[in-house]
C-alpha cells in the first residue's frame, strides 16, 4: 500500500488547548455513516485547533440540547425524496413543531449538507435544518453548503473555514490547527484508492424467460487485507459504456483521440472519470449557459419546476445535448460541466465468516429504452456486459454503522427484502448460521414471479431445512391477478409478527426507497396499532422508539 500511510493524528494532546469561547457541538444526522464520519472529522480537527467539542448525534438532541449549543456546527445527509435519515426525523420534528425552542442571535451555526444532485430534492435536509436554524432566531455565521456525491474535499473545505470564523467570533487569538495532517485513520482502500478485485463468478439468478436480469456476482478479497461486516456496503468504481461515450463525442463532433491532460485522449477520460449519463441541475445549469437557449433557461426557471421534472423522465445527457445542440464546444468546456462519475454502492450478499476471502453482490441490471434510445445503469451494464470472470473490478468497502445484525445473538430478526434488497440478508444468515446465534430469524421476499424470479431460493429453501430461517413468507407480485408484495404478508402475519415485536424482535428492510420503504413502514404502523391497540400516534411513537433503540433498521435507495 505504498503512498497509502495514514498520517500522523494532529498533535492536538500535546498543543495547550486554550480553548476560548463556548464550546463548539458538532452536530450530525447520518444514514449510511458519511454525515457522521464529516462530523467526525470536524470534530477532530476542532480538537487540533485547540476547541472544546462535544460530537453530537441528532438521533438523540433534544430541545434543551439545541438552546445550549451554541457554536454549533450541522452536518446531515439527505435520503429518498428530500427525507432527513432516519435517526434523525424525531429532531427534524422538534425543529418543525410548536415545541421548536426559541434561540437568540447567541447562537451561531453551519451547516452541511450531503446529497445528490441528480435529485430534485437535492440536499433537502440541509436546506431545510439552515433555514429553520435561521427562523427559530440563530444567526447564520457561514454559508451552507450543499455537497455533491463527491463530498470529501468541500467536507474538508467547508470544515476548516467554518472552524476559522468560530475562532475568529471568539474574539481571542486564534490558535491555530496544531497539525496540518488529516485525520489518522488506518490506512486501507478507499473510493480515490479501490482494491482491483477479481470477479470470481457472475451468474444469472432468474431464469431465461424472466423479464428481469438479477446476478450473483462473486469477487475475490485475497490479499487486500480489506475487512466487512454483514450489512455493508461495496462501493463500485465502473466504467462508462464505450458505445454510450462514442455517441456523445459524435454528437458534440469531438475527437476522443484528442489528447486531453497528461497523454491521455478525451475518449478515456469519459470513460473512466465523468458522469457521462445522469443529468444533475449544476449540468443543466451549465448547460443553459453555454448555448443561450431560451427554452432550456425557461425550463430552469423555479416557475417550470414540474414541466422540467416531466421534461427530464428517462433523459440524459446526450439528450439535452441533441435537443439544445451547440456548435464548435470546446472539449474542456464540456467537461466543466460535469460532475465525477460517482461510485456505486452495493449491499453486500456475503458474510466473511462464511467466505473469508469474497465478497458477494446481487446486481439488478438496469436496462430500458426511452426517447427511442437504448439505456442502461453504468455499473450494472459494466458488470454484467463488459466484465468476465479473471477481469478486475475497483472497489472499496463502505461501511454501514446503520445496519447491523444485533450484537445479541438470541435475539430475533425479522428481515424484509423483496428484489434485490435480499441481498444483505443472505449475509446476515450466512454470519448468524457460522456464529451459531440462537435467535429466530424470519425473512420476507419478493419479486414478480416464483418460477423465474425467486432469487437464491435453494439457499432460502436450505436454511429453511436447518431451522437457520424460522419462518420464510413470499410475495410474488406478477404470479396473480391482483398484485402482492412484502407489505401484503406483513399484514396477513400481524399477530405473529406483533408478538416477534414484543419479544424484543430487530426489523430490517432493504430495497427499494421511493415506493416499497413508505408502504413497508405503513404496514408496521398499521400492525403495531391493530395489535397493540394503540391509536396512530402511539403506533407511530411505538415505531420511533424502535428506530431509536436501533430495532428498526433501513437500507434503502
Ligand atoms: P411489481 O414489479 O410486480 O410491481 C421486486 O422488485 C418486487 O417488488 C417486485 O415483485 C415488485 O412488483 C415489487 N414491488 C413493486 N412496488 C412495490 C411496493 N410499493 N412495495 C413492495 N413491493 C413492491
Amino acid at each position: 500500500l505504498a503512498g497509502l500511510d495514514a498520517h500522523d493524528a494532529p498533535a492536538a494532546a500535546e498543543s495547550p488547548t486554550s480553548a476560548p469561547g463556548e464550546p463548539l457541538t458538532v452536530l450530525f444526522g447520518s444514514q449510511t455513516g458519511n454525515a457522521e464520519g464529516v462530523a467526525e472529522q470536524a470534530a477532530e480537527r476542532a480538537r487540533a485547533w485547540g476547541l472544546d467539542v462535544e460530537l453530537k448525534d441528532m438521533a438523540s438532541f433534544g430541545k434543551q440540547d439545541l438552546k445550549q449549543a451554541t457554536r454549533l456546527m450541522a452536518v446531515v445527509s439527505t435520503q429518498g425524496d428530500g427525507d432527513p435519515p432516519d435517526s434523525a426525523l424525531g429532531f427534524y420534528e422538534l425543529l418543525a413543531g410548536r415545541k421548536a425552542p426559541r434561540l437568540s442571535d447567541d447562537h451561531r451555526f453551519a451547516v452541511f449538507g450531503l446529497g445528490d444532485a441528480s435529485y430534485e430534492y437535492f440536499c433537502e435536509s440541509g436546506k431545510v435544518l439552515d433555514s429553520r436554524l435561521e427562523a427559530l432566531g440563530a444567526q447564520r455565521l457561514c454559508a451552507r453548503v450543499d455537497a455533491d456525491v463527491d463530498y470529501e474535499e468541500a467536507a474538508t473545505q467547508w470544515i476548516d473555514a467554518t472552524l476559522e470564523a468560530f475562532v475568529a467570533l471568539s474574539g481571542s487569538a486564534a490558535p491555530g490547527p496544531a497539525s496540518d495532517s488529516p485525520s489518522g485513520v488506518a490506512a486501507t482502500y478507499s473510493r480515490s484508492h479501490p482494491f482491483q478485485a477479481e470477479v470470481l463468478e457472475s451468474q444469472p439468478l432468474n431464469t431465461q424467460d424472466s423479464d428481469k436480469q438479477t446476478l450473483h456476482v462473486e469477487l475475490s478479497l485475497e490479499e487486500s487485507g480489506l475487512e466487512y461486516n454483514p450489512g455493508d456496503a461495496v462501493g463500485i468504481v465502473p466504467q462508462n459504456d464505450p458505445v454510450y461515450v462514442d455517441e456523445l463525442l459524435a454528437a458534440l463532433r469531438l475527437d476522443g483521440e484528442a489528447p486531453f491532460e497528461e497523454g491521455r485522449q478525451l475518449r478515456d477520460a469519459l470513460l473512466n472519470d465523468f458522469e457521462v449519463t445522469t443529468l444533475t441541475r449544476p449540468f443543466l445549469n451549465h448547460w443553459a449557459e453555454i448555448s443561450d437557449d431560451a427554452e432550456l433557461r425557461r425550463l430552469l426557471d423555479e416557475e417550470s419546476r414540474d414541466e422540467l421534472r416531466e421534461w427530464l423522465q428517462g433523459r440524459h445527457i446526450i439528450d439535452v445535448l441533441e435537443h439544445f445542440p451547440v456548435e464548435g464546444l470546446e472539449a474542456d468546456t464540456f467537461i466543466r460541466a460535469l460532475r465525477k462519475l460517482p461510485p456505486r454502492l452495493y449491499s453486500i450478499a456475503s458474510s466473511q465468516a462464511a467466505a473469508p476471502d469474497e465478497v458477494h453482490l446481487t446486481v439488478a441490471v438496469v436496462r430500458y429504452e426511452t426517447h427511442g434510445r437504448a439505456r442502461g445503469g453504468v455499473a450494472t451494464t459494466y458488470l454484467a456486459d463488459r466484465v468476465q470472470p479473471g477481469d478486475s473490478v475497483p472497489i472499496y468497502i463502505d461501511h454501514n454503522k446503520h445496519f447491523k445484525l444485533p450484537d445479541d445473538d438470541a435475539a430475533p430478526i425479522v428481515m424484509i427484502g423483496p428484489g434485490t434488497g435480499v441481498a444483505p440478508f443472505r449475509a446476515f444468515l450466512q454470519e448468524r448460521e457460522a456464529r451459531g446465534a440462537s435467535g429466530d430469524n424470519w425473512l420476507f421476499f419478493g419479486d414478480r414471479r416464483r418460477r423465474s424470479d425467486f432469487l437464491y431460493q435453494a439457499e432460502w429453501l436450505q436454511w429453511r431445512k436447518t431451522g437457520i430461517l424460522s419462518r420464510l413468507d413470499v410475495a410474488f407480485s406478477r404470479d396473480q391477478q391482483d398484485k402482492v408484495y412484502v407489505q401484503d404478508r406483513l399484514r396477513e402475519q400481524a399477530a405473529t409478527l406483533y408478538d416477534w415485536l414484543q419479544a424484543g424482535a430487530y426489523v430490517f428492510v432493504c430495497g427499494d426507497a421511493e415506493r416499497m420503504a413508505p408502504d413497508v413502514h405503513q404496514a408496521l404502523l398499521d400492525v403495531i396499532r391493530e395489535q397493540g391497540e394503540y391509536d396512530d400516534e402511539a403506533a407511530a411513537e411505538y415505531l420511533r422508539d424502535l428506530q431509536q433503540q436501533k430495532r428498526y433498521q433501513r437500507d434503502v435507495y
